[in-house]
């Protein structure tokens, strides 16, 4: 276990509470960039006291199971336009970046009035490319983490707490078996 659920929890109060000292008296677009981001969103939004619209988008990115290629899809686009809105765009990780900079890009197209990121985790060791971060919940070091929102496979979101996999060659080998 690398942080408890209570961990998590503490955490998520105190971005909530600064993002609503931050954006004070804004509206705000809450989008969140599924599916890693269903447990964190929905802990996050509850600990933010603004007027506040909610919206998702999926993405899922080819590669191996543990390592991204940066090869984007969207399976899922924002059900309104976000012109002029002020989008807080929620993510569970960023890890290489490159999610997140097809995702500043895109929406970027749609002229919003701003765009602020909040990621619950951040593997800076391993970013490839600069993107911006402006809330972050953990700064982790470069391990393959899951729970909380985070998969393996598609396994393990449900988990309450996020863990570490020590042993990704031997779930791989269980799976192929
Ligand atoms: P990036 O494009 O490398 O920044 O990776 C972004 C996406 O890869 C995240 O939204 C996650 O879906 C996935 N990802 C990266 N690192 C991890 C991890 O440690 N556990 C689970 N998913 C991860
Ligand atoms: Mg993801």
């Amino acid at each position: 276990m690398l942080l408890s659920a209570e961990d998590i929890a503490e955490r998520v109060r105190e971005l909530g509470a600064q993002i609503t000292h931050d954006f004070a008296g804004q509206p705000l677009h809450a989008i969140g960039v599924l599916k890693g981001c269903f447990m964190f969103m929905t802990d996050l939004v509850r600990e933010i006291d603004l007027d506040c619209s909610i919206d998702f988008l999926g993405v899922s990115s080819y590669g191996s199971r543990t390592e991204s290629s940066g090869v984007v899809r969207t399976t899922h686009d924002l059900s309104a336009p976000i012109a002029g809105k002020h989008v807080l765009l929620i993510e569970d990780i960023v890890d290489t970046g490159l999610t997140m900079k097809y995702l500043i890009d895109n929406l970027q197209t749609r002229r919003p009035a701003s765009i602020t990121v909040c990621t619950l985790l951040h593997k800076p060791s391993n970013q490839k490319i600069e993107v911006p971060v402006h809330y972050v919940g953990f700064t982790i070091p470069n391990k393959f983490v899951i729970g909380y929102g985070l998969d393996y496979a598609e396994r393990f979101r449900n988990l309450p707490y996020i863990g570490v996999v020590t042993n990704a060659a031997a779930l791989i080998a269980d799976e192929e078996e």
